[in-house]
């Protein structure tokens, strides 16, 4: 499925003040579930007119949603208003110059577009949806606070996601093989663009069973040395390994990583080992002794722990 970023298509359209309006609606997002006009017109330093008409057009676009049956006339940023904020200050940080309107990935959580850099090249940029379209759930693992809360900003929670996908991606570029970070902002992450294919797509039969075993083995050992740095996956499987057109293999999404001294870090490496080594029997047949890799990873895991 293809979709076009709402966000992009009415980008053309929005002035310098939209802007200032959408980071009043943002920044107030914070104490209150419906922004008043009033404290909009305030942060924006602007006219409860003016602020009015332009919030009527931000409302057509559907960057924010207004609310007049609450007492007062109150406005919430959507996430295609996030996304035009993100996008804004990723081009006003000279990270990117243009984004293409059709996505390269969707995947459970994110969308993912190409931009173009101000130097013409091509990078990957990550759009988190994860308040939109699941229940928390995965969240939960790493933020143990956001249980007891009743209301949680989606806002603030793909935020957290992106900030944690993009530190995930700076420790882990330098030692295993996986997407160079370039920048995050807000929700979103800005990464190398990856020319390849994941696993999953691929049918049994593009792969000699040779080559499957090579792969696997790539792929095992590239999360041997992450699990000796101390980090965990989390959601390990053909979805997000992805096979480059060079023949390398790299490892991505990132965001519901754990330290290897997270209470339930070894259930996780389990999962996410199984679930690898599961694929790689019903899809290329391939058989392995899960004792000896269970053995290897545990002591790798252990050898994190120790330093
Ligand atoms: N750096 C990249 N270069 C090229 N394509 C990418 C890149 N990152 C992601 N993609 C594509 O976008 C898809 C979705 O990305 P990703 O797996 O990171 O997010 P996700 O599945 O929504 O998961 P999550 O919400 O857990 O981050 C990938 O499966 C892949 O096809
Ligand atoms: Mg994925």
């Amino acid at each position: 499925m293809v979709s076009k970023m709402l966000a992009l298509e009415v980008y053309p359209n929005l002035k310098d003040v939209d802007f200032k309006i959408l980071r009043a609606v943002e920044l107030n997002m914070r104490y209150y579930e419906w922004v008043p006009l009033e404290v909009i017109a305030r942060f924006a330093r602007m006219e409860l007119d003016s602020v009015s008409h332009r919030l009527g057009k931000l409302d057509n676009w559907s960057l924010v949603i207004r609310r007049s049956d609450i007492g007062y006339i109150g406005y919430q940023l959507t996430i295609h208003g996030y996304d035009a904020l993100a996008i804004r200050a990723l081009a006003r940080k000279g990270i990117i110059r243009g984004l293409s309107s059709t996505q390269i990935g969707v995947g459970k959580e994110a969308d993912v577009y190409v931009a173009l850099t101000p130097q013409d090249e091509r990078i990957a940029v990550k759009f988190n949806r994860i308040g939109l379209r699941t229940s928390f759930t995965r969240i939960k693992l790493y933020r143990r606070e956001f249980i007891d809360k009743r209301h949680i900003s989606w806002l603030y929670v793909s935020r957290l996601v992106a900030e944690r996908e993009y530190e995930a991606l700076r420790l882990l570029s330098s030692i295993a093989k996986v997407p160079k970070p370039i920048a995050w902002n807000r929700h979103v992450v800005a990464m190398e663009l990856i020319d390849g294919v994941e696993l999953v797509e691929l049918r049994d039969s593009d792969l000699s069973r040779g080559e499957a075993e090579r792969i696997l083995d790539s792929v095992l050992e590239e999360y041997k040395k992450i699990v000796k740095f101390g980090i965990i996956h989390s959601d390990l499987s053909l979805y997000n390994i992805v096979l480059r057109n060079s023949g390398d293999i790299l490892i991505i999404d990132w965001p519901q990583y754990v330290t290897t001294s997270f209470p339930q870090a070894e259930y996780y490496l389990e999962r996410d080992l199984r679930v690898l080594l599961n694929s790689f029997e019903r899809k290329w047949r391939i058989k392995r002794n899960w004792g000896t890799i269970w053995e290897e990873f545990r002591k790798a895991m252990h050898e994190s722990l120790r330093e």
